[in-house]
This record gives structure tokens, sequence and C-alpha cells, in this order.
């Protein structure tokens, strides 16, 4: 009796273990989407890659956010319409969903609301969302497309955004080796991984950066203990709120895949992880890390790159002789 009772907690043991880092453990798996609208998937997928939605037909999101680089271009800032040199670093379109809202400052409620905004930013695509709807309209296969997936045969800009968002929602990156080592893989990390995440967790990082996008859930200063030198001038949600206290201060953006989403900070400035990751500790919490430390933190961080959404180029359909022209100026 006794001796089946120990094997029995033997076999529980780790079992119970690893269902309580699941649970104990301040970051969280990132699941895989679930219960997407695969027709409005397929519509958004052409919108995300199709440059006719830019004034010169030539930028489409994915110039910015290109899925064959995590979601980035790793450009310090973006270039949009007429090599214009945007005002902050692009951030990654990867698990973004899951963010608390969108953009560095905050100022769009999710996915849909942000989904309109470059078509119609000068600096980005330039165009207009009438001309956007004018376009697709011009175009009997994405009017079929539109027709099958909202039942309209009116196409808006509403829905434009409706299906890109949808198709944004896709793009997770789920089973990092940090994702199944908290799934109860001891293999999945290295030693110098978990030393690395030790590391994390007791210097303080974890306050800011957690839960599953390892960031995406709150608002923090840039430079809370000590002023972040930069050349940039976002001001951050003081843009929105217009308080003083609200100055640099940025959604904390996401770790996830952020070995391959360089330069980092919102200013680009920085190329190497491992000087971002000594900057964060000097400037968010006050403390002057060991090069070994750092070396540890950012072989953990490289742990969070997951598996990268296989997209399969969608093929456009034509223009025809009602399709706006594509300017230059
Ligand atoms: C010219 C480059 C450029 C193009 C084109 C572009 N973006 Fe962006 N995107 C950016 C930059 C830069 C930001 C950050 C702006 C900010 O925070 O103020 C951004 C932010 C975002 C975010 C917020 C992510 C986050 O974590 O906050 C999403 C989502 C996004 N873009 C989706 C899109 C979609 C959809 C399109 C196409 C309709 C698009 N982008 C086109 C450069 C671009
Ligand atoms: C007080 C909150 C806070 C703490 C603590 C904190 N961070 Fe950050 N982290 C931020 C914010 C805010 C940003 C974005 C700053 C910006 O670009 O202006 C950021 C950005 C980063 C970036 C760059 C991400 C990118 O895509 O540009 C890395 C890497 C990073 N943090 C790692 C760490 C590490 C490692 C620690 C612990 C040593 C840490 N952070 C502690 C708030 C915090």
């Amino acid at each position: 009796m006794k001796r089946s009772l120990v094997i029995a907690l033997l076999i529980l043991l780790p079992s119970i273990s690893y269902a309580n880092r699941l649970t104990n453990e301040p970051i969280k798996i990132i699941e895989p989407a679930t219960g997407l609208n695969t027709s409005m998937v397929a519509l958004g997928k052409k919108l995300w890659f199709d440059p006719r939605l830019s004034k010169s037909n030539a930028i489409s999101c994915n110039s910015c956010h290109n899925l064959a680089t995590a979601g980035v271009d790793n450009l310090p800032s973006s270039i949009g319409h007429e090599w214009t040199i945007g005002p902050i670093n692009s951030p990654t379109v990867l698990n973004a969903e899951l963010n608390i809202s969108q953009f560095w400052n905050g100022r769009a409620k999710d996915l849909k609301a942000q989904a309109s905004g470059p078509i119609d930013n000068p600096k980005e695509m330039a165009f207009t969302h009438s001309l956007a709807v004018e376009t697709l309209n011009s175009i009997p296969a994405y009017q079929k497309h539109f027709t099958k997936v909202f039942n309209t045969n009116n196409i808006t800009i509403d829905e434009v955004a409706t299906a890109i968002a949808e198709f944004e929602k896709t793009l997770r990156t789920p089973n990092a080796p940090f994702d199944l080592w908290l799934k109860g893989n001891d293999n999945a990390l290295t030693p110098t991984e978990k030393a690395g995440y030790a590391l994390f967790k007791e210097k303080g990082c974890t306050a800011c950066h957690n839960g599953a996008l390892v960031g995406g859930q709150m608002y923090q200063k840039m430079g809370l203990v000590k002023p972040y030198k930069t050349n940039n001038a976002d001001i951050g949600r003081a843009a929105i709120t217009g308080k003083d206290s609200d100055k640099f201060v940025f959604k904390v953006p996401t770790l996830r895949n952020v070995a391959l989403t360089y330069p980092y900070f919102h200013d680009g400035a920085v190329w190497s992880l491992k000087e971002a990751v000594i900057i964060m500790a000097d400037i968010q919490l006050g403390q002057k890390i060991s090069k070994d430390e750092a070396n540890k933190i950012t072989a953990f961080l490289s742990s969070l790159t997951g598996t990268q959404p296989q997209v399969v180029l969608p093929l456009l359909p034509p223009s025809t002789m009602k399709t706006p022209k594509p300017k230059m100026h």
C-alpha cells in the first residue's frame, strides 16, 4: 500500500510542478489563434499585401511590418510615401492582438481601430480612405470577396479595417522554447537561458514585462529611474492625455520574438539586444548588471522566439481600367 502511494506521488509530483509553471510564472504561454472567420482572414490577407491601398501603389502594410522578418522592417524609423522617414520605430504585428492597445502611445484601442490609420497617414501610405475604397470597388474579384464576407455590395473602410484586423489575429507565434518549458519540457531551455530567466525575475524586469506578451499590458515611463537620452521628439502618452506626468510614457512593448525585432526602443537607436538589456536595468531599475548577467538575460530573451506564421503569398486580383492610377507625388 505505502509503496504504491510513494510511486503514485513520484509520478504525480513532477506533473504538479509543471502545471504550477503555467499558473505561477509571471509569463504565460502564447496560444495559437482560434475561432477566426476563414474567408475574412483570406480577404484581410489580400488587403495586408496589397500596395494599391497606398497613393504610390508601392507600399503595403507588409512594407513596414514584413512577415518575412518577424513583422517589422528592422529600420530605426519606417520609410513611407516619397521616402518619408517616419517619427518612430515600427513595432511588430506578431501577437499584436494581445496588446492592451495599439501604437507606442496606445492611441488605438484595438487592431481594427488601428488598421485604417496607415492608409491615409501622409507619412505612411498617403492615400485617402475614399480612394482606397474606390480602388477596391473597381476590382470585381474584391467586390465579390467583400460581398461574400460582409453580405453587402458596398465596400466601406470599416470593412477594410475589420478584414485586415481578422488577418492580423492569425499572426501568433506559439511554441517558443520558453513556452515548451512552461508546459513542462525541462530540456526546452539551456542552463544559460534558465539562469537568464531567473535573473529577469530577480532584477524586477517582470514588474513591467509579464503575461503572454512579456509586455503589452501597461504604460510606463521610458527612463523611470534615470532619463533616457534620445534625439526622438515623441513625448509618448502625453500627446493623448495632455498630462505632463505622461511625458515619455509608452506602452511596455512585447518581448516576444525580440531577438528578431531589432533595432530597439521607440527611437530604434539600439541595435544590440544585450545593450538594450543593460540600458533597461540601468534606467528602469537603477541597477548596474554585469556582462555575464546581461548575456544570460539576452539568452533567455532569445528563447521567446516562437514559430513564425507560415504565410503563403495571396494572389491579388488585377486592376481594371476604372482603378485609380498610382501617383508618385
Ligand atoms: C510606412 C510604414 C508603415 C506602414 C505602411 C504601415 N505601418 Fe503599421 N506601424 C508603423 C509604425 C511606425 C508604427 C508605430 C507608430 C506609433 O506607435 O506611433 C506602426 C504601428 C502599427 C501597429 C501597432 C502595433 C503595436 O504593438 O502597437 C499595428 C497593429 C500596425 N501598425 C498595423 C499596420 C497595418 C494593418 C498596416 C496597413 C494598413 C500598416 N500597419 C502599415 C509603420 C507602418
Ligand atoms: C518600469 C517598467 C519596466 C521595467 C522594470 C523594465 N522595462 Fe523593458 N521596457 C519598458 C518600456 C516602457 C519599454 C519601451 C521604451 C521605449 O522604447 O521608449 C521597454 C523596452 C524594452 C526592450 C526593447 C523592446 C523593443 O522592442 O524595442 C527590451 C529588450 C526590454 N525592455 C528589456 C527589459 C529588461 C531585460 C528588463 C529588466 C532588466 C526591463 N526591460 C525592465 C518598461 C520596463
